[in-house]
């Protein structure tokens, strides 16, 4: 199962829970461009250096376990939400060459159990074949307002306007690069979260979950 959307959109939380509902695999893929993109910052590699991001991409062992990421062994899941890694991880991710071998993991992910995975090109690129396809969307400036209420209760010195601005960047970037932009794949059900809770667009999903599948075919 699919689910694509912008920053902010409530893609991490709602896949999160869907597949906690589903018995499913949760895989966040934008996790494994930010691993890639603080390795390049610890590593001293230049985020436009398309082909040592292509070979560190290659190398890097990403870990999803469940609530945490491990990079190359090492846990990462606090230092890749830095604004620094966001922005980072979005430059990285315009390079060809890194977008192969991140879509290889996610294939041998997906490949080995049912998954919901979170992206921006899981429908059209990853999993173009994927039973349940979502492209989840909401409003930009409640987009930012959830963004800014998350990064406050975290603790974050950061006002609404720099969280409105890097995300506004970060969204133009993802969806004008050439390769994989985020786009919503033809077959794909769109779901407006702007005025839903996270409970109703929990339910709103799952209700898409049960009219694309068909009696006893398996889906991931
Ligand atoms: O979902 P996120 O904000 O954690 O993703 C971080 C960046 O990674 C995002 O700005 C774009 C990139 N990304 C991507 O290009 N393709 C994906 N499937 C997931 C994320």
């Amino acid at each position: 199962m699919a689910i694509d959307g912008p920053a902010g959109a409530g893609k991490s939380t709602l896949a999160k829970r869907v597949a906690a509902r589903l018995g499913f695999t949760y895989i966040d893929t934008g996790a494994m461009y930010r691993a890639a993109a603080l390795w390049a910052l610890q590593e001293n590699v230049s985020w436009d250096d398309s082909y040592r991001m292509e070979q560190l991409s290659i190398a890097a062992e990403i870990e999803l376990a469940p609530g945490r990421i491990r990079l190359n062994g090492h846990d990462v899941t606090e230092a890749i939400r830095s604004p620094e890694v966001s922005s980072g991880a979005s430059k990285v991710a315009v390079i060809p060459g890194v977008r192969r071998a991140m879509v290889a993991k996610q294939r041998a992910m997906g490949e080995r159990t049912s998954v919901v995975m979170e992206g921006r090109d899981i429908g059209t690129v990853v999993f173009p074949n994927a039973d349940v396809k979502i492209f989840l969307d909401a409003d930009p400036d409640e987009r930012v307002r959830r963004r800014f209420r998350e990064s406050r209760e975290k603790g974050e010195q950061i006002s609404e306007g720099s969280v409105a601005a890097q995300m506004k960047e970060r969204d133009q970037r993802d969806s004008t690069r050439s390769d994989a932009p985020l786009a919503q794949a033809p077959d794909a059900a769109y779901l407006d979260s702007t005025a839903l809770s996270l409970d109703e667009t929990e339910e709103a999903i799952l209700k898409i979950v049960r009219s694309r599948v068909t009696n006893g075919k398996d889906f991931s």
